[in-house]
Formats: C-alpha cells, structure tokens, sequence
C-alpha cells in the first residue's frame, strides 16, 4: 500500500528533517514502494486521512513529530506509523524524564539539575555539580538552545538561552571525554559510532555543517567497552518504551566510565547520518536501513 513519508513539520528541527525525509523518500521510491511526502506544516492530518495512505513514514524531529502527539493521531486515524509508539516518543523526547528513568533502572547517567527560572543561585549549583555543566533544554534535539557553562554568569546566560526554547532546563555535570552514539534496530544493536569534532562539543554545526566533524564507526574500543555501552544502550532504549528504530547517545569519560545521555526515537536520516552510518558497518545500504524501519511499522 501507499506510503506517506511524513518530514518537515513545524519544530525547531524542521531544516534537518526536511533533508532526513528527502533522503527517505528516495530510497523507498528507489526500493519500488509507493510512496509521497507528507508536511505537517502545509498539509492537515484530514487532507492525510483522504490521501489513501496506508502506513506513515515518520521522519519528523523535534516536537510535533518525535514527541508522541503525532503516534497519537495517527493511532486516532487508524494509520499504522514506524518507530516508537506515544510513550516511549513522548519519554525519549524529555531529556530529563530519560534521566530520571535511566536512574531507576541503575544505568549510568551524569549528576544534574532541573532549572526553571533564571533566578536560581547558579554560583551554588554550578559548585554542585562540578564547576562545569552542559545546559540543554528538556525537549529539543539537534544540540539547538544548548550551551556550556563554567562560571556563574555563563550558567546564567546558558540558561536564558535554554529557555527561548524551553520552561525545563537540564543542566548536567559536564562530562571530560569521548562522545558516541549507538543504533538500535529492530532489536539489534548496531556497531557504535565515535564523533570527533574541534569545537567545544558536537553541536549543531559540528552536526550539519562543519567539515571538521571526524566519524569513527565501529568506534575504536575495546571489544569489553563495546559490549558495555551497547548494553547500556540498549537497556536505555527499552527503559524508555521505546521501539523500532532509535539511536542512544553516551559519553565516556577519561577514567573510562560511560554516561548515558539520551534516547533519540526519530534521529537522522540524511545519507550522512549516524544511523546510516552504523547501518552501513553493520552490513546494510540506506535502501535496505529504509526498507527495515518501514517493515516494523506497527498500529
Ligand atoms: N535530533 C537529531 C535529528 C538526531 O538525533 O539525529
Ligand atoms: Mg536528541
């Protein structure tokens, strides 16, 4: 049947999935699948439902698509869709929540903080949590609205900054190390991927447009530290509810203890992405990665 690639959409994140859902859409098309775009942002979900579409193709990031308020429309219209269903998407989007269970399940995950306001003592905070920190909004992706503080007065600015995009900040210990991701589909854990980059720390531009990014895959480790993280990676992953397709990122620190970060349930997609990436030194083509995240799609 049809397939509605769903991309772009209306979150800060609406330029990277544009590009995921490009890239998507070719190769489904590519594989023989009948398939069409579908943009939240131009179209209604009435226009969807009268489309004849069969199934989605969620390539949508950020809020809106990767949060579980889009699963759940489409669960309301009947529309099987790929990937996470509404809790395990609206989980995995909240950094912090994806903390708080990361704690329960005793997985590894750095000290932090929940901020509101940017009133707090951030003299005394930052001194708690290590003199260093990585302010992230709770709900965004793509490193946008995140920043590094190591005085007061930068905690301070981090958390302004933090909060054009969001009411809950996370500020967490800053972690001295590697940084890494790891992909999850359909059950199995795919070789782990190392990001270098020159700048402070994998950002947005490290992410999408510096030249400078370096991509290890699989990651230089030891066959033991491997095994931990995509252990962790995993647990984390299911800790959340999360399902189909996702991809966990961590950090490892210089005395060689990891620390999760985060569960991504819509990462991206672009033919240079990290999930294709870790496709690919597992063996699969793009096509093949598309046609797989498609063949999971559930009600
Ligand atoms: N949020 C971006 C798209 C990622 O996780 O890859
Ligand atoms: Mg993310």
């Amino acid at each position: 049947g049809k397939v509605a690639v769903m991309f772009g959409g209306l979150s800060a994140e609406r330029e990277v999935s544009l590009r995921s859902g490009a890239a998507v859409l070719k190769a489904l098309t590519d594989a023989g699948v009948d398939a069409f775009a579908f943009d939240p942002k131009q179209q209604s979900l009435a226009e969807l439902a009268q489309s004849g579409a069969q199934r989605v193709f969620i390539v949508l990031h950020g809020r809106g698509g990767e949060d579980g308020s889009m699963q759940g429309a489409l669960q309301q219209l009947g529309l099987p869709y790929t990937g996470s269903g509404v809790l395990g998407s609206a989980l995995a989007m909240d950094k912090i929540r994806c903390k708080y269970l990361f704690q329960a399940q005793q997985l590894p995950t750095a000290p932090f903080a929940v901020v509101h306001h940017d009133d707090t003592d951030f003299a005394a905070l930052l001194a708690s949590l290590g003199g260093k920190v990585m302010v992230k909004p709770a709900n965004e992706g793509s490193s946008i609205g995140m920043s590094a503080a190591s005085t007061a007065e930068e905690l301070q600015q981090a958390v302004k900054q933090a909060l054009n995009y969001d009411s809950e900040i996370l500020v967490e210990r800053w972690i001295n190390g590697r940084e890494f991701t790891v992909a999850i589909l359909n059950g199995q854990v795919l070789p782990i991927v190392e990001m270098r980059t020159p700048r402070a720390f994998y950002d947005y531009e490290a992410k999408y447009q510096a030249s400078s990014t370096e991509y290890l895959c699989p990651a230089p480790l030891s066959a033991e530290q491997t095994a931990a993280m995509q252990r962790s990676a995993l647990k984390a992953f299911n800790a959340v509810g999360a399902s189909g397709w996702g991809r966990v990122d961590i950090m490892l620190d210089q005395d060689g203890q990891h620390f999760l970060l985060e569960v991504n349930t819509v990462p991206g997609m672009t033919e240079k992405s990290l999930v294709p990436m870790a496709a690919k030194a597992a063996g699969y083509s793009f096509q093949q990665l598309v046609v797989a995240i498609l063949g999971q799609s559930q009600e």
